[in-house]
């Protein structure tokens, strides 16, 4: 980082906070830093495409209307202790679930984000590809330094599922749903995937990285996918934050999985999860590669696993590793 831009970021914050001109002088104060650093710092938000009058006398003001999404959007509104902590945005990727990988075993610590504007090799489950272009939607991956054993990992995805879903209705009021295990959906289709993976060395993790990728603003998909997905700006009829969705999503997930730490388990966030769960009480076919069945949902349990009770009232508990669950008429 160049000399004068350390405190870049919290002076973005400031600015943001006052509806009236903050005086170099209290930015001096407030951060210890030289008005050259001050002036410096606002002239690199500037260049990044953020409005911000200096008025002599008076200081400075953000007169900013839309967003600019990008590394100082991110980290002057991070209002997380440790999700989201660093967090490094790129205008490019393969894949911010590769990178992720590769900062997780160059040392990267837990909470560590990678986000990105695009990705070309955008991953999606079971081996398809995650179409993502660059401006319209949010992918990032959040990286895991986890001390339980490998198979409680799984209970991760669920945890960033219902902490996305939160983002999403906290940023733009859309009625976000699960659809168990990683997906998200708004009136019926897909808005967002989770994608989980892990590095284990003798029955120890080593690290666990949550991928996410939500659809903002794209509008046209691949006709496989058509019918089933959807973008929160058309479900919400207008601009969507996408550094809101983040921090938002990263907030709750921080004090989601600081209380899963403490319990081992979903216990915690079994209600809040159950009432967001789209086809609770409703008919779901689950595709078991040992043969599919058809039952009805009736919420997870605090490991994670789906119920589904069949027609003789017995409960099967689904894990999500194998299978995929659909509505009786189509994906929910
Ligand atoms: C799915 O198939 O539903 C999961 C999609 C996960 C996509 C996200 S976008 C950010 C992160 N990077 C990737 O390559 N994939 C995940």
């Amino acid at each position: 980082m160049g000399v004068g831009l350390e405190r870049k970021a919290e002076i973005l914050a400031l600015l943001r906070e006052r509806e009236s001109y903050v005086s170099g002088q209290e930015l001096c104060e407030r951060f210890g830093v030289s008005r050259t650093a001050v002036w410096k710092a606002v002239n690199q938000l500037k260049k990044e495409g953020y409005c911000i009058e200096a008025v002599q006398n008076r200081g400075y003001l953000l007169t900013q209307e839309g967003e600019v999404y990008g590394q100082s959007e991110l980290e002057s509104r991070m209002d997380t202790r440790w999700a989201g902590h660093p967090v490094s945005f790129y205008d490019m990727l393969d894949s911010t679930n590769l990178r992720a990988k590769l900062d997780a075993e160059n040392g990267a610590s837990e909470g560590a984000l990678v986000a990105a504007d695009m990705q070309t090799a955008g991953r999606g489950r079971r081996g398809r590809a995650w179409s993502s272009p660059a401006g319209v939607n949010v992918y990032f991956t959040l990286i895991l330094k986890p001390e339980f054993e490998p198979a409680r990992a799984s209970m991760v995805t669920l945890l960033m599922a219902l902490a996305v879903a939160k983002g999403i209705r906290e940023t733009c009021g859309a009625e976000a749903l699960i659809k168990w295990p990683n997906d998200i959906v708004v009136n019926g289709k897909k808005v967002c995937g989770i994608l989980t993976e892990m590095s284990v060395e003798r029955e120890f993790i080593q690290y666990v990285v949550i991928g996410v990728g939500i659809n903002v603003g794209m509008q046209e998909f691949v006709p496989e996918i058509a019918a089933a997905a959807t973008c929160l700006q058309a479900e919400c009829g207008g601009p969507v934050s996408k550094a809101g969705l983040i921090v938002n999503s990263m907030k709750a997930f921080e004090e989601y999985y600081d209380g899963f730490r403490c319990a081992s388990d979903l216990g915690g966030v079994l209600e809040e999860y159950n009432a967001l769960l789209v086809n609770r009480g409703r008919e779901v076919r689950v595709l078991d590669p040992k043969g599919a069945f058809c039952g009805i949902s009736r919420g997870i349990n605090a490991g994670g696993e789906l119920l589904v009770e069949r027609e003789d009232g017995l409960l099967t508990c689904v894990y999500a590793g194998e299978v995929s669950v659909r509505g009786i008429n189509g994906y929910t």
